[in-house]
C-alpha cells in the first residue's frame, strides 16, 4: 500500500494587517520589512482560535477531495499555537468541531510540522493502519508574538491548510520520499520560553523569541542540504519538479535554497508577501493557493521544504493526485 496526496484545503482569517499598520505599533518600515523578508502583508484572527481556522480548513479539503468526514480514520495537527497548553490536543477539538471520535493528536515539530505530519500519514497508511489520514497545519502566531518587538512581531501572521492523505494501491502516485530532522543543540535560537514546565506561565517570557540572523544562516544551509539529498537520492533534477512549495519564512531564504538547486524562479510558490509565516501553516497554505489558482494539476510533482524552532527542517517530494 502507497499513500498519496489527495486533496488540499485552507482558511485564512479575514483581517489584513499590512506593513504600513506595524509603522503605526512599533519602529519600523514598509521598506525595511519588504527589502529584509518579502512580506507586505498578514492575517490576523479577532475571535478565531486555532482549532477553528483547522476546522474551516478541513471543511474545506472535504469538499475538493469529495470525500465525506466519516471517511477520516485519524486526525493529526502540527501547530506550536494549540488551543491548550498542554491538553486536551488541538486534533481532538477539531475532531469534536467535526462531529466526529476517531484518533487525534498534535505534532509539536514548529514550522517543519506539516512535513513531520506528512511522514507520519504516510508511514500509518503504508503499514496497513489506516486508510485516510486529515493532517494540519494551522496557527494562531499573533497570539504568540510580542507586539512591541519590532524583531518578530512584523514577520507572523494565521492561517490553516488542511491534506487529506489517502492509500492507493497505484505507485505512480505514491509520495516518492520524505526527509526530517531534527537538532536540539539550536532550542534557544526560536523558542517560546513560558508556558512550558521549564518556567511555567508565572513569566514574562511567554512570548515567541528568534535570534533572527542566526536562524537565518542555519535555515539557508541546512534547507539547501536536505533539498539537494533528497532531489540526489531519488535520481532527480529541478527539471523533474514542477512546483517548489517551501515553507514561507522570508523570500530570500527561498530565493538562496532555490539557487542552489538550479530551481527556475517560474516553479517557486511564493505567498510570503500576502501570508507573512505562518509557520506549520504555510506549506498547505501556498499548496492550496496553486490549487486554487488552477495553476497545480494531477500528477504534478512538488517538492517541499521547511526550517523551524527545534531546530527541525525537512523536505519531501509529493506527487499531487487529487
Ligand atoms: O520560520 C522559522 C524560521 N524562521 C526563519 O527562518 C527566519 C530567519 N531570519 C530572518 O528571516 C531574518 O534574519 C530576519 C528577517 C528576522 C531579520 O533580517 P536580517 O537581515 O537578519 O536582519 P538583522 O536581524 O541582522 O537586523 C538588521 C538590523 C538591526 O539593526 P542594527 O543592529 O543593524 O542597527 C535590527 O535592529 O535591522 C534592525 N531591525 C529592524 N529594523 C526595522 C530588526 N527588525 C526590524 C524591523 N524594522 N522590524
Amino acid at each position: 500500500m502507497y499513500a498519496k496526496f489527495k486533496s488540499i484545503g485552507a482558511y485564512v482569517p479575514p483581517k489584513v494587517l499590512t506593513n504600513k499598520d506595524l509603522e503605526k505599533i512599533v519602529d519600523t518600515s514598509d521598506e525595511w520589512i519588504t527589502k529584509r523578508t518579502g512580506i507586505k502583508t498578514r492575517h490576523i484572527t479577532e475571535d478565531e482560535v486555532t482549532s477553528d481556522l483547522a476546522y474551516k480548513a478541513t471543511l474545506d479539503a472535504l469538499k475538493n477531495a469529495n470525500m465525506d468526514k466519516e471517511e477520516i480514520d485519524l486526525i493529526i495537527v502540527a501547530t506550536i499555537t494549540p488551543d491548550y497548553f498542554n491538553m486536551p490536543s488541538t486534533a481532538c477539538v477539531v475532531g469534536d468541531k467535526l462531529g466526529i471520535v476517531r484518533p487525534a493528536f498534535d505534532i509539536s515539530a514548529a514550522c517543519t510540522g506539516f512535513i513531520y505530519a506528512l511522514a507520519n500519514a504516510k508511514a500509518f497508511i503504508e503499514s496497513g493502519m489506516y486508510k485516510n489520514v486529515l493532517i494540519i497545519g494551522a496557527e494562531t502566531l499573533s497570539k504568540i508574538v510580542n507586539w512591541k518587538d519590532r524583531t518578530t512581531c512584523v514577520l507572523f501572521g494565521d492561517g490553516a491548510g488542511a491534506a487529506i492523505i489517502s492509500a492507493t494501491d497505484n505507485k505512480e502516485e505514491a509520495i516518492l520520499d520524505i526527509d526530517i530532522n531534527a537538532n536540539g543543540k539550536y532550542q534557544d535560537y526560536l523558542i517560546t520560553p513560558g508556558r512550558g514546565v521549564k518556567y511555567g506561565c508565572d513569566t514574562d517570557k511567554i512570548y515567541l523569541e528568534m535570534k533572527g540572523n542566526e536562524t537565518f544562516k542555519v535555515a539557508v544551509r541546512t534547507l539547501s542540504q536536505s533539498v539537494r539529498d533528497i532531489l540526489k537520492r531519488n535520481n532527480l533534477t529541478s527539471d523533474e519538479i514542477d512546483w517548489f512549495i517551501p515553507h514561507q519564512a522570508n523570500y530570500r531564504i527561498i530565493d538562496a535554497v532555490a539557487r542552489a538547486i538550479d530551481m527556475p524562479k517560474e516553479k517557486c510558490v511564493l505567498t510570503v508577501q500576502k501570508y507573512g509565516n505562518t509557520s506549520s501553516a504555510s506549506i498547505p497554505m501556498a499548496i492550496n493557493e496553486m490549487y486554487k489558482n488552477g495553476k497545480l494539476k494531477r500528477g504534478d510533482m512538488m517538492l517541499l521544504d521547511a526550517f523551524g524552532g527545534g531546530f527541525t527542517w525537512g523536505s519531501a517530494l509529493v506527487p499531487f493526485s487529487n
